[in-house]
């Protein structure tokens, strides 16, 4: 498997865990001390399962699914997609871990900006590779 691929669903992977660890704790918390204030947790929890296991996820199996060029660089605009894995964690990170920051407003902005950038970039990438089959 190429090395970025491996990145995506290995970052996917932990997000995973670390959003179901998150998910069974607020569970836990409402369930044991009728905890009310889930906000903390349930921002990161929303985040990684959303962004960082599902979409993280179908970007590494599209990077390494999607058809391949003949000539050149066999994947195309390589250095997209790895841009748009940088922009991808650094939004999941700043968006997820914002309101425990403190200045959550800014940071989650922030967030969203790299995760809309993210989405651009590896739009970029994957453009070209989309057309139709030739035989
Ligand atoms: C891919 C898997 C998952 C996704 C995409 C997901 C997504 C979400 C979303 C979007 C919410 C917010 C709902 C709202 O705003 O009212 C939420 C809340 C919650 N999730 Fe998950 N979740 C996932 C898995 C889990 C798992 C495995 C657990 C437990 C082990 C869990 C426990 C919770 C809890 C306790 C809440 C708070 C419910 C409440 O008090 O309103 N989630 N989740």
């Amino acid at each position: 498997m190429l090395r970025l691929s491996c990145w995506f669903i290995r970052a996917s992977l932990a997000y995973l865990v670390a959003g179901f660890t998150l998910g069974a704790l607020m569970l836990t918390l409402k369930a044991v001390a009728r905890y009310r204030g889930l906000g903390l947790l349930m921002t990161p929890h929303v985040e990684f399962l959303l962004i960082g296991w599902t979409l993280q996820l179908t970007m590494g199996v599209a990077f390494w699914i999607l058809p391949r060029f003949e000539q050149g660089t066999s994947r195309g605009a390589v250095g997209y997609a790895w841009l748009a894995f940088v922009l991808l964690n650094a939004g999941v990170i700043l968006a997820g871990l914002g309101p425990a920051l403190g200045d959550a407003r800014f940071t989650r902005l922030l967030g969203r900006a790299a995760e809309a950038g993210a989405a651009f970039t590896f739009g970029l990438h994957a453009w070209r590779r989309i057309r139709r089959a030739s035989f």
